[in-house]
């Protein structure tokens, strides 16, 4: 392409990745989307891009692997990466049921690749790391011998991202690698379109609820699961190192006007025209459940907190960018309504908006 890219985005065609990569864009940053799989990934990207308006003159594919030390990336792209000053790592695995291996080798190690390889960028300005808010919440870096525990409690994607953000915290205080650890909550789809890109933990509440299998929810009247819009985020996660200053910060990127769980359910059922469940069942009665009966994955029941997160440091910093969250009413709504027309995400995964 002959662009010299200012911007790294590891993960990009991933569903945060890919509304990134386009905010990027918008600004006028020059990117490169790093994608493994080979070629065929960075065309289905353009396409998705160029469907979304983007121009993807400014934009240069390299192939990588970020579970690799240095993300198996080619002497060329090597080189052609010496000009970034931004890199942003939404690369993840981001599934429940996986094992302990596996959701190390992306979360934990692949976290520490990103981290080294921008550590080594000679014009480094910022990392910016996606973490999570359940996450970014456990605090400071645990003994290793507690991790066996909470990879048992937790399940291997939630004790994963925990271990990779400790560790990427870590290094970049050891190897002083300014860095912005970002931890949205939920994220839903476009605030205007309500097209998302992944299906997993509210969506499946979601799903349940249209397909009238729903009954009770798991909870309470004040279990509050927060949501982002992926537009807000994107604009949101673009702006950091425009404002972040200072070797390590950390912001929750959540719409604290999301309403609570009970409320939200039944604002959508009222929305699809289906019955919202009457029951609250308490988590931990749940917990106890077979699988079978409740339909829930044991490593979502986590999620369902009354707690609340300090959004203090993000709200300064939108208001400061000039970002405000969309009405999260409005957000769910088309959220919902695409859901349903995308058969809550059998069709095609590149779909056009
Ligand atoms: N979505 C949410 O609600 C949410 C909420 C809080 C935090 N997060 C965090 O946000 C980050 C991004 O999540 P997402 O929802 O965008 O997930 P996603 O749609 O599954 O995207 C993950 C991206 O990582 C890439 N990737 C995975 N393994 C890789 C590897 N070995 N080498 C290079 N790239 C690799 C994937 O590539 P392929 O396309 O090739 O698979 C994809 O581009 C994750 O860290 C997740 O934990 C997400």
């Amino acid at each position: 392409m002959g662009t010299e890219p200012d911007t790294l985005v590891a993960g990009a065609t991933g569903f945060i990745g890919r509304w990134l990569a386009a905010e990027l864009l918008a600004r006028g940053r020059t990117v490169a989307a790093a994608v493994r799989g080979g070629p065929a990934r960075g065309g289905e990207l353009r396409a998705w891009l160029r469907d979304h308006g983007a121009d993807d003159r400014a934009l240069t594919v390299v192939t990588t692997d970020v579970t690799r030390p240095g993300l198996a990336l080619s002497p060329d792209d090597g080189d052609l990466l010496g000009s970034v000053r931004d890199v942003f790592n939404a690369a993840a695995v981001y599934r429940f049921g996986m094992g302990r291996d596996e959701a190390r080798r992306a979360n934990v190690d692949g976290a520490l690749h990103v981290a080294r390889w921008a550590g080594s960028l000679p014009r480094l300005r910022r990392l910016v790391h996606v973490s999570g808010y359940r996450v970014g919440a456990a605090g400071a870096p645990r003994p290793a011998r507690e991790w066996d525990a909470l990879y048992r409690r937790h399940g291997a994607y939630e004790a994963s991202k925990r271990e990779g953000d400790a560790a990427v915290r870590d290094l970049a205080a050891r190897e002083r690698i300014p860095l912005t650890v970002v931890n949205p909550s939920g994220v839903i789809g476009h605030s205007v379109t309500g097209e998302a890109g992944q299906y997993i933990g509210l969506a499946e509440l979601v799903e349940r609820l249209w397909r009238g299998r729903l009954p009770a929810l798991a909870g309470s009247r004040r279990t509050f699961v927060p949501v982002v819009t992926v537009d807000h985020l994107a604009r949101f996660m673009a702006a950091v190192p425009e404002h972040d200053e200072g070797p390590d910060r950390a912001h929750w990127v959540l719409d604290a006007a999301t309403p609570e769980l009970p409320e939200l359910i039944g604002l959508l059922a009222r929305h699809l025209g289906v019955r919202a469940p009457r029951a609250v069942v308490p988590v931990g009665l749940v917990r106890r459940l077979p699988r079978a009966l409740t339909g829930l994955d044991p490593e979502t029941l986590a999620f369902l907190s009354e707690d609340r997160y300090d959004t203090a440091s993000a709200d300064a910093l939108a208001r400061a960018a000039g970002l405000a969250h969309p009405p999260v009413g409005d957000a769910l709504r088309a959220w919902a309504d695409r859901l349903v027309e995308d058969g809550f995400g059998r069709a095609p995964r590149f779909a056009a908006a």
